[in-house]
């Protein structure tokens, strides 16, 4: 990596910006997050990233489904407000987490652009980024928002964080995923710059550009992570930090730092690298995350 790229080897660049977890505080403390997507038959995926909000302690975890047939509640975990297609209020939302098994069908783009004509947090991640791809008014939309953000009462941008694996990259930067792998740094400032949002470039050495130009190279990680479902619940953590009113980047970096620390910790005791299911991650960044 190139010199003026930090060394993400410190919680300290993030832990600061933790919320204090005072005698006083409530649930409302710590922020609602939605997590949007699950698409029919893709519901486990905002399920996996909805978890993962509840252990990285945001107040209140919501899921709205896009697909019909989802279900009324998460058994293991009933804390999770599960909301039908249509019945959630993303505006009375403190971050909204777009995209995990969303699919792209008419329901999915009614659901982001709705998502992006509000001012919370937003964590845009696989689906949700495969349809900006595609359909540059979608994309205009988010940029828009940003500057609408940045012009703002309190002079900042509202917290923006893309979650691209190499080939959604790709498809935002109307290339081909070589490429981007060629220049992990180059690429995710690239996206940075044209979203106007913090990227988080996934995969081993996951690279996070702000569009302010800092950027960070994780050092954290394994290959325990290369199964299905470990993005999702990335997903859920970083949205869960916006909830709870961290910075974007800020809050990419934690997220990003924290699973793949929980990935090495877990693969110490043995759950690893082979085996390590997704879901197992969230227990342990909710120790790690006590530990800061
Ligand atoms: N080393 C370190 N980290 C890794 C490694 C590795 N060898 N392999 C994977 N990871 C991490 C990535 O950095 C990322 O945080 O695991 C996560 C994988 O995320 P995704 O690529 O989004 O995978 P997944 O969760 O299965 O995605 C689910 O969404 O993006 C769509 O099309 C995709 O169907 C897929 C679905
Ligand atoms: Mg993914």
């Amino acid at each position: 990596p190139a010199a003026d790229v930090a060394r993400l080897n410190a919680p300290a660049l993030f832990a600061p910006h933790f919320p204090a977890r005072s005698f006083a505080s409530h649930k409302g403390t710590f922020g609602s997050l939605a997590v949007v997507g699950g698409d029919t038959g893709m519901c486990g995926a905002p399920i996996l990233a909805a978890r993962a909000a509840l252990h990285t302690g945001a107040g209140k975890v919501h899921v709205a489904f896009v697909g019909e047939g989802a279900p009324a509640y998460d058994a293991p975990y009933p804390e999770l407000m599960l909301h039908p297609p249509g019945t959630l209020a993303f505006d009375a939302m403190d971050a909204l987490a777009v995209g995990c098994g969303m699919g792209r069908g008419a329901n999915a783009i009614a659901s982001l652009q709705k998502a992006l004509g509000c001012n919370a947090p937003l964590l845009l991640d696989a689906d949700a980024l495969n349809l900006i791809a595609s359909d540059t008014s979608l994309a205009g939309v988010l940029t828009a928002g940003a500057v609408k953000g940045a012009s703002g009462a309190d002079g900042t941008a509202r917290p923006c964080v893309l979650t691209p694996h190499p080939l959604e990259a790709a498809r935002l930067l109307g290339t081909d995923s070589t490429s981007i792998q060629r220049d992990r740094l180059g690429s995710a400032r690239a996206l940075a710059a044209r979203f106007a949002a913090v990227v988080v470039l996934k995969g081993a050495g996951t690279v996070i550009a702000s569009p302010d130009g800092r950027a960070a190279v994780n050092p954290t990680g394994n290959a325990a992570l290369a199964t299905g479902g470990t993005g999702d619940v990335l997903g859920g953590i970083i949205g869960a930090l916006l909830a709870e009113r961290l910075p974007g980047y800020e809050a990419a970096l934690a997220g990003v730092y924290l699973h793949g620390l929980a990935a090495e910790t877990l693969t110490a005791g043995g759950s690893g690298p082979a085996g390590l299911t997704a879901g197992e991650l969230a227990p342990t960044v909710r120790t790690l995350l006590n530990r800061l």
